[in-house]
């Protein structure tokens, strides 16, 4: 991740800084100043100095005008205030998407798919509902978005195979998983975590090896001290929501998307439709699937952005794009989409959503 000069003055505190700065704004913004001044209060912002907030002023009515003008014309999703609501998308793009890195080393085409011949008859499931997924988290300025994907996968599959919901530790990861390709806050895949897991024999709870949103030095007595084990792990075939579809209906899986786009920084609810690009920048956690009541159906994702982002911490994303959308205009407005599913390493086109199956020395 990118060390950003405005780091600092996102930290809490520094609101005395506030007052002084509304001043020499321009009187007709007044009301967007209040606004900005309650969104800093809300999510404990504070600046350096006038000038900085005057800066970030700007930002913040410049994506509170996006935001208003895309909710007046009442789309499937809505927008609203978040915690990145003074950022620009780039700055966002910087801070918050840097945590998934594609491999560039090929791999095996995937053996037998083990759910092909899983027959998915609901139409609608949320894992949460199933005590198997824990609370949102957040992953605050580190790029670790693969660890948080690894570990919700994990802690989905735990719960189903032996009935207990344990929060797991993505410090651990971003501590102890350094002598392969995964970097901590800087970067990651779940396919390498996921084996890092298996090859350590499990991995400690969050509660005993707590989240610092830094990278650390690795604690062996904590790592070593493990709560959950994983045996295997295996990969959704790529560019298939079907297949997909098969993998949550029985657990958790972990995908990657791109998160690049300023309504996905500013989603607040409804079912997202993008835009989208195929360029994998973050992954998240696929908890259910579901139709709405005009026949729209979505994806249920699990993200580690705290429960201020989204609908309290997750997001609906369409999903069967193509059977949904049959002019060629929809299809261009939402080309590349499908393919989040089919993540893979960018350079490969190999399939990435990565779920985990079996736990505590079961064999496949
Ligand atoms: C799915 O069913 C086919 C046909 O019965 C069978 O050959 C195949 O092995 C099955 N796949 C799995 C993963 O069980």
């Amino acid at each position: 991740m990118k060390k950003l000069p405005f780091r600092a003055f996102l930290l809490f505190g520094a609101l005395a800084a506030a007052t002084s700065a509304s001043r020499i704004l321009p009187g007709g913004t007044s009301s967007m100043v209040k606004r900005h001044e309650e969104w800093m209060a809300q999510y404990g912002k504070g600046y350096r100095n006038a000038a900085e907030k005057a800066q970030r002023f700007e930002m913040f009515k410049s994506n509170m005008e996006h935001i208003e003008r895309f909710n007046a014309r009442k789309r499937e999703y809505w927008l609203g205030r978040n915690q990145f609501t003074d950022l620009t998308n780039e700055e966002f793009n910087d801070i918050y998407l840097s945590g998934y890195k594609c491999s560039t080393s090929s791999r095996a085409t995937p053996r037998n798919f083990r759910y092909e011949n899983v027959s998915v008859s609901a139409t609608n499931l949320d894992w949460r509902s199933k005590g198997a997924v824990t609370s949102i988290k957040d992953q605050g300025q580190c790029g670790a978005c693969w660890a948080f994907s690894t570990v919700a996968a994990t802690e989905g599959i735990n719960q189903i195979k032996n009935g207990k919901l344990i929060s797991l530790s993505e410090q651990e990861l971003i501590d102890c998983d350094v002598n392969g390709q995964n970097h901590g806050c800087n970067g990651g895949l779940m396919d390498y975590a996921f084996q890092f897991i298996i090859d350590n024999g499990g991995i400690n709870t969050e509660i005993n090896y707590p989240y610092k949103a830094a990278d650390g030095s690795c604690n062996s007595n904590k790592e070593s001290n493990s709560a959950v084990k994983i045996t295997g792990f295996e990969d959704v075939p790529s560019n298939s929501e079907a297949s997909l579809l098969k993998a949550v209906s029985i657990q958790p899986v972990s995908v990657a998307l791109d998160g690049g786009d300023p309504n996905f920084q500013h989603y607040a609810g409804g079912i997202f439709t993008g835009p989208c690009d195929t360029k994998l920048d973050h992954a998240v956690t696929a908890i259910g699937y579901g139709i709405n009541t005009d026949g729209t159906k979505y994806w249920l994702l699990k993200n580690s952005w705290g429960t201020s982002w989204g609908d309290h911490g997750y997001i609906m994303m369409q999903r069967d794009i193509d059977a949904a959308h049959g002019t060629d205009h929809e299809k261009a407005v939402i080309a590349g989409f499908p393919s989040i599913w089919s993540i893979g390493c960018c350079h490969f086109g190999i399939p990435h959503s990565t779920w985990r199956d079996i736990i505590d020395g079961e064999t496949p």
